[in-house]
């Protein structure tokens, strides 16, 4: 049963035992001007208790819902808050949510749905995740945000296998998966978009510094990633991003950064509102200018 209709049968109900209660009190004509009494009230109620509904579902379809991952800390966490103050659905997402208690206080404090679990490098974390977000009811994404990721080893001499398949994991694979698992909530958005987060790092041609070994080489697969993406599914925006230089655990591991997560997300969020199919396949920075390859 809907909303609309529990909320017109419990009208009713209360109609009814208004009329009962007076009924009750004395079995002569006021039992009968009671059920009037009531029946009127339900009349008058009913109309009010539609529009609202219907307001309240108006407001609902026209909310945008975004799934953002990596929301515990940083640049993703900063996401949060930007997308929420704009209005959005946030769906957080983050490892561990039992954990993540600056993002319970957000989430809380911008009346959103509590974090939602999910490991990049893990695919039952995935699903479980995908069955979560249907479980609150919800059956549109306009946007999917790639944001968790790892840099792993620095030095390219020190990488071993293991290291750069378990940057690889969650850089790659993860955003690879995580689209296709959350594709089919995608298609039922009017523009759906799926944002990468790359970096500046990644681009061939301005690599002439190295270090970063494992990020880069991983990032640079992501790259190739959003143009698969761009390529193979039509009706879809997917986008690189570089956030800038940002002040996070990661940004400030390679020397001070001088972007706030905030001017970063705010930067990105009026480039990704903006993004129309003219920037499908493209790397764009958080101020809108095109990134090289
Ligand atoms: N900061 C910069 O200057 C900069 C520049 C260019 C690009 N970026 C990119 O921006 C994104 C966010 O970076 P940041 O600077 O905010 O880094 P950060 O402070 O290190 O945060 C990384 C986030 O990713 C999450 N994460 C790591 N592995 C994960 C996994 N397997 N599954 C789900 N979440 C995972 C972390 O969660 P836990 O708390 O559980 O570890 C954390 O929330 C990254 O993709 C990064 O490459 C950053």
């Amino acid at each position: 049963m809907n909303n609309l209709s529990r909320s017109a049968q419990m009208l009713f109900l209360v109609a009814l035992k208004c009329a009962t209660s007076h009924a009750l009190l004395s079995c002569n004509s006021r039992s009968a001007v009671g059920v009037s009494c009531a029946l009127a009230v339900f009349t008058k109620q009913l109309p009010v208790c539609l529009s609202s509904n219907n307001g309240q579902r108006q407001k609902m379809a026209a909310q945008k819902t975004v799934l953002i991952t990596g929301c515990s800390r940083g640049i993703g966490l900063a996401l949060v808050e930007e997308f929420a103050s704009k209005g959005w659905q946030v769906l957080a997402t983050c490892r561990s949510p039992d954990r993540a208690r600056e993002l319970a206080a957000l989430l809380k404090k911008q009346h959103q749905p509590a974090a939602i679990a999910l490991d990049s490098a893990d695919d039952g974390s995935i699903t479980r995740a995908l069955q979560a977000v249907q479980k609150l009811g919800v059956s549109r994404l306009d946007l999917l945000f790639h944001n968790a990721g790892v840099a792993g080893e620095d030095n390219l001499l020190k990488t071993t296998r293991a290291e750069l398949d378990s940057t690889f994991t969650t850089n790659v694979s993860g955003p690879m998966v995580i689209t296709q698992t959350f594709l089919p909530l995608l298609k039922a958005a009017s523009q759906p978009k799926v944002v990468f987060m790359s970096t500046i790092m990644s681009s061939l041609e301005m690599n002439m510094g190295g270090g970063m070994a494992c990020y880069r080489i991983t990032k640079t697969a992501l790259n190739m990633l959003v143009r698969q993406f761009a390529g193979d599914v039509p009706g879809l925006i997917s986008m690189a991003m570089h956030p800038g230089w940002v002040q996070t655990d990661l940004g400030n591991s390679v020397g001070p950064a001088p972007l706030s997560p905030a001017a970063s997300c705010s930067g990105m969020y009026a480039v990704i509102e903006s993004a129309s199919s003219a920037q499908n396949g493209k790397f764009i920075d958080y101020q809108g200018r095109q990134v090289h390859w």
